[in-house]
């Protein structure tokens, strides 16, 4: 079948994808149960990359490496050769919204990571240029792509948890050891109402529909004082349209509590399911269901989505398997440049309500 050529931007996270040049098929944890005839063949090719602050020697060394024809400091010069048809975009998320424009504007289709953008304005953006366009959007909100957070939703969609009733989830990550990494995360614009609440948010939106309200608490940390924000720890009460209330807590200032990094709790009319996932370690299902006569929570447990260095690697790749469905025109992408724009919506008026002290209404003009 014919190859999808494709340009990464953004040679950190984002460098997981290069592997996609030298595996012929997608691993069995990534395909999962296959619809027969499917042979999980891998039509990605990266035919360019761009970073701008590796040298060029380093991207030359990446590129011979692993069989990439085009390289380049400069990103307008791949998102505009003739023989990318999608744009993959892994750079400092307040740059997010423009090298997204750039490449729709060339005509190509875009995987973005997640926060789609650091501001609602400009995700409405997106979303106006995708939907006019026809060109396909792929939020990459890897939380969705883990199994024990996919398995939540099919008791979700199944009816297994009845009417849920009340929501949470939590999101802690203690980041003093990825700013040495990444020291963008304290000199650029990175606000983690976008970058870091965007992962219970997404989620929570995912299982239990459109925010309707929200009251929302913050505070600065006094690890990191040297951080350009206002706030870094994030409580958000949510009023859903559908009548659930829900709890959003993010945290990444404050010596990392014995939590899971992320937990996701529903309480529903039939039954109850809380997940567990933390970067390199097993995940963890557990639910109870009415209708079993179980005593004790049903637990299930997941395998750690890591892929060579990289804690979420299966995880990416499940995404990107998904968009070569979309751009095969098998199904629409999820979530796609709207329900991205829906989950920076409620980041927004979290923002606004931590500023006012108020309860603030979610933007759904658009
Ligand atoms: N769970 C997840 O999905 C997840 C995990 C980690 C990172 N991310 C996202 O990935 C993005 C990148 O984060 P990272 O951890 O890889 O950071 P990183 O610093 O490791 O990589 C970012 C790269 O972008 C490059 N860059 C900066 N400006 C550029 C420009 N104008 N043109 C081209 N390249 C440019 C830098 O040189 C750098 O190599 C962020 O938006 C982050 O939120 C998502």
């Amino acid at each position: 079948m014919k190859k999808i050529g494709v340009g990464v931007i953004g040679m950190g996270f984002g460098s997981i994808l290069l592997s996609l040049n030298t595996q012929k098929s997608y691993s069995q944890e990534v395909r999962g149960n296959s619809e027969p005839g499917d042979t999980g063949e891998c039509l990605f090719e990266i035919r360019g990359i761009a970073d701008a602050w590796k040298p060029v020697e380093a991207l030359a060394e990446l590129a011979e490496k692993f069989g990439v024809a085009h390289y380049s400091n400069d990103y307008k010069e791949i998102v505009t050769l003739p023989d990318i048809d999608m744009v993959a975009v892994y750079v400092p998320d307040a740059l997010h919204h423009e090298i997204s424009m750039a490449a729709l504007n060339a005509g190509k289709h875009v995987l973005c990571t997640k926060p789609l953008t650091s501001s609602l304005d400009d995700a409405i953006e997106i979303v106006k240029k995708v939907e006019s366009s026809g060109l396909k959007f792929l939020v990459g909100q890897t939380m969705r792509f883990e199994p024990q957070y996919a398995s939540i939703k099919k008791l979700c969609d199944d009816g297994d948890l009845g009417n849920i009733v009340v929501a949470s989830a939590h999101y802690v990550h203690d980041m003093r050891p990825v700013y040495l990494e990444t020291p963008w995360r304290l000199t650029m614009p990175q606000d983690f109402i976008y970058g870091g609440l965007i992962h219970p948010v997404d989620v929570l939106r995912w299982f239990c529909g459109d925010v309707e309200e929200v009251h929302a608490l913050g505070n600065k940390g006094l690890l990191t004082p040297g951080r350009k924000s206002d706030f870094d720890n994030y409580l958000v009460n949510l009023k859903f349209k559908s009548g659930i209330i829900g709890r959003a807590m993010a945290c990444f200032d404050m010596v990392e509590p014995p939590l899971p990094m992320m937990e996701v709790d529903l309480m529903g009319t039939r039954g109850s399911a809380t997940a567990e996932f933390t970067d390199f370690e097993p995940g963890v299902l557990r639910c109870k269901l009415d209708r079993l006569p179980a005593r004790y929570p049903s637990a299930i447990p997941f395998p750690p989505q890591t892929s060579g260095d990289r804690g979420l690697g299966n995880t990416v790749m499940k995404y990107i398997r998904h968009f070569q469905d979309v751009l095969l025109g098998k199904c629409e992408p999820v979530p796609s440049a709207r329900e991205g724009a829906k989950s920076i919506a409620v980041c927004d008026a979290a923002m606004r309500s931590m500023k006012s002290g108020k309860v603030e209404k979610v933007r759904d003009d658009f």
